[in-house]
């Protein structure tokens, strides 16, 4: 059964969530707040909303923050989600690091890593010799619930299952026996992605090499126009001069005021 929350206990829990991660919940958004806390609170052996406050604000690890936000963040994802962006990747990015043979990338709202082993798929796949570029994709999410899974690089085979077969061979080993059902992905796609916790609300990232793109999709729509703005910016900071930043099809930086130039819907370009 749910629990019951008032009105300023709502809106102390969005202050909260709006600190730390950006996530602007609204005020319609009350029901699905108390349909994903209601069970931890009980768990917890608490009562009301305003003891799950003082809980989450008092703990000095943060472990109660990091578990609140684990369990009220979106984590829809899915391999090859927005394939144009790939395509994208694949026609223009990698031919402009062909004399290098050098691309850096942040998958920067990861989720359960489908994202970055999707571009890592993409890169490997577009390249005649892929033991001699050196290729590095940083993921990351404020989750650690969900950045746990796509670190073990292990899905139920239905995640892949609209990938063609030939892919699946390429990249994904079959479970067996008590991992019947599972794949995993496979270690020359691991070896590409570096998973680590990084919160975009973070004043800094940790970041030192120029980045060739960013993908920041699906996330953006969470956070209000000034907190849009102001990440935008601060992703420009890390790209390299020409390079790309990729928002997600539903997702619009018409509000901000940014440097970037939109070169295609939903991919930008920073000035050569
Ligand atoms: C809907 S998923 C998007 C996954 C992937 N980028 C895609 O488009 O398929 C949104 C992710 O953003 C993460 N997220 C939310 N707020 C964040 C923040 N402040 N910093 C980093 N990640 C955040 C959530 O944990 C969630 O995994």
């Amino acid at each position: 059964m749910e629990l019951a929350i008032t009105a300023e206990e709502y809106q102390q829990l969005c202050a909260l969530i709006y600190a730390e991660s950006g996530i602007a919940l609204g005020e319609r958004k009350a029901s699905l707040v108390v349909g994903r806390l209601s069970k931890r609170l009980r768990d917890l052996g608490l009562a009301t909303f305003t003891e799950y406050c003082e809980k989450v604000t008092q703990d000095r690890t943060r472990e109660e923050f990091t578990r609140m936000l684990d369990l009220i963040s979106t984590n829809k994802t899915d391999f090859f989600r927005e394939p144009a962006h790939f395509e994208f990747l694949q026609k223009h990015i990698l031919p402009e690091c062909a004399r290098a043979k050098c691309i850096r990338i942040w998958s920067s709202a990861c989720s359960t890593g489908e994202e970055p082993y999707t571009i890592a798929m993409a890169l490997y796949d577009s390249v005649q010799s892929p033991a001699e570029w050196d290729f590095k994709i940083l993921a990351s999410d404020l989750s650690t619930r969900v950045l746990a899974k796509a670190a073990s690089g292990t899905y139920d085979e239905e995640r892949v299952r609209t990938l063609p077969p030939n892919v699946i061979k390429r990249h994904f080993l079959k479970g067996r026996a008590a991992s019947v059902g599972l794949v995993k992905v496979k270690p020359h796609l691991t070896d590409m992605v570096q998973f680590r916790r990084v919160n975009l609300m973070d004043e800094r990232f940790p970041i030192t090499t120029p980045l060739d793109a960013v993908f920041c999709r699906n996330v953006m729509i969470y956070f209000d126009h000034a907190t849009q703005e102001t990440l935008v910016n601060k992703f420009h900071s890390y790209i390299k001069p020409g390079g790309y930043l990729f928002i997600g099809h539903s997702e619009s930086l018409q509000w901000a005021k940014h440097p970037f130039k939109l070169i295609a819907p939903t991919i930008y370009r920073k000035e050569p």
